[in-house]
């Protein structure tokens, strides 16, 4: 090659160089903030799960140097205090005056459906990081609704499995008088009486009351093999405390999904040891996908994480895989549903894919509380799909 030639080519790429480092950070400056809308509770008796889906949240979006799709992230925040009768105002406000891009949210079924039925009139993303309303995806389903959780149905159908194998016969469950409560329920009474059992009462009261004394004299009356429940929470802690004062946790063992003792331990102390609860995530999975994420969490917040940090971090890890695949730009709906529906995620509860509506399809673990942890047992039921009854999608 001449002299000549060979300057000219070098003065080309030299060039093209300088004009790509030039244009690179316009573009990204180009490239307006990512607005997270995160519709949680910050009061009342889920206060520490919404806080915990926030922190997984952020800890994934740190990871990602505070950006997902090349767009930083901006969150605007609402404490929707678990209440569903302020929740269509919470999240008209976001979407119409805040004008966020996507809705994490919420921890409370009747919270979520709200937020579904704004997000499906108005095509907004919407990712919901725990409320298990079977409706979401379900009858609720739409293209741009995605769960990062789980539906109420499948930690109440594990657990009915291994509550049947178990042995027992006459069982009495206690809840919230509300969707996660009854479809926990529901879960577990389908797979529990094919297994065999009866659930011979099912005993209510209202969201969020705590006032269980009632409720456990009558447990002790009707002298069931065995007690299902779910609470979670503050009123999970009181739950798990009053069951072993009123002398019950001797004579009738109690079984619950396990929000029952999951960030909850420290507060819940002895009472809750030797419990077995079904869930998704477990204290002691000891993967090394899971080590790395508590060892990231408990540096960065100086907290143990739980089952609703992990449902954060994972909701986060949902919107950057959707994000990535359009460059940023989530108006590409279709672009963006395709990338998340056809994603493995690689959670730390181990990693799973989203069946046909959008909900995990994951292992349920059998867990029992120890040493202010929730053990592994084993695996209760294997890629476990909720039959996402009434969704036409
Ligand atoms: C719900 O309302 O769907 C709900 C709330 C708290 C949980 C689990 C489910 O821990």
């Amino acid at each position: 090659m001449s002299p000549s030639r060979r300057t000219l080519i070098s003065t080309a790429v030299a060039a093209l160089a300088l004009s790509t480092i030039a244009t690179l950070p316009a573009l990204a400056q180009g490239l307006p903030k990512l607005k997270v809308g995160l519709m949680l509770p910050y009061t009342g008796t889920y206060a520490a799960l919404g806080n915990a889906i926030e922190n997984g949240f952020r800890l994934h979006v740190a990871e990602q140097g505070g950006k997902l799709g090349g767009r930083e992230v901006e969150y605007v925040k609402v404490d929707d205090e678990s209440d569903p009768s302020k929740a269509t105002d919470n999240v008209n406000k976001l979407v119409k005056r805040d004008n966020v891009d996507v809705l994490i949210g919420s921890v409370h079924s009747g919270v979520a459906m709200a937020m579904a039925k704004v997000a499906k009139d108005t095509g907004t993303v919407l990712i919901v990081p725990n409320a298990g309303a079977d409706a979401v995806t379900g009858a609720m389903c739409a293209p741009n609704i995605f769960r990062s959780s789980f539906s109420n149905w499948q930690p109440g159908y594990a657990m009915g499995e291994v509550v049947a194998k178990k042995g027992h016969k006459k069982v009495v469950t206690i809840t919230w008088k509300y969707a996660a409560g009854d479809e926990s329920v529901k879960g577990f009474k389908e797979s529990f009486e094919k297994g065999g059992g009866t659930v011979v009462k099912e005993l209510n009261l209202p969201f969020p009351n705590v006032e269980f004394q009632a409720l456990l004299t009558e447990i002790a009356a009707a002298k069931p093999d065995a007690v299902f429940t779910f609470f979670a929470g503050g009123g999970a802690v009181k739950f798990v405390k009053d069951y072993a004062a009123a002398g019950l946790k001797k004579t009738i063992p109690l079984y619950g999904s396990g929000f029952l003792t999951d960030g909850t331990l420290e507060a819940q102390g002895a009472d809750a040891n030797g419990l077995f609860t079904a869930l998704h995530y477990a204290d002691s999975l000891n993967t090394p996908r899971d080590n790395a994420f508590r060892l990231a969490y408990a540096k960065t917040y100086k907290l143990q994480p739980d089952v609703y940090a992990v449902q954060g971090y994972d909701a986060a890890q949902m919107l950057g895989i959707g994000m990535a695949a359009v460059k940023g730009d989530i108006s590409k709906k279709a672009e963006f549903s395709a990338a998340v529906e056809k994603a493995k995620i690689d959670s730390p509860r181990g990693a799973f894919t989203l069946s046909k509506a959008h909900n995990p399809v994951q292992d349920f673990y059998l867990r029992q509380v120890g040493d202010k942890e929730n053990k592994l047992v084993s695996i209760a039921s294997k890629a476990l799909a909720d039959p996402a009854r009434g969704c036409k999608m």
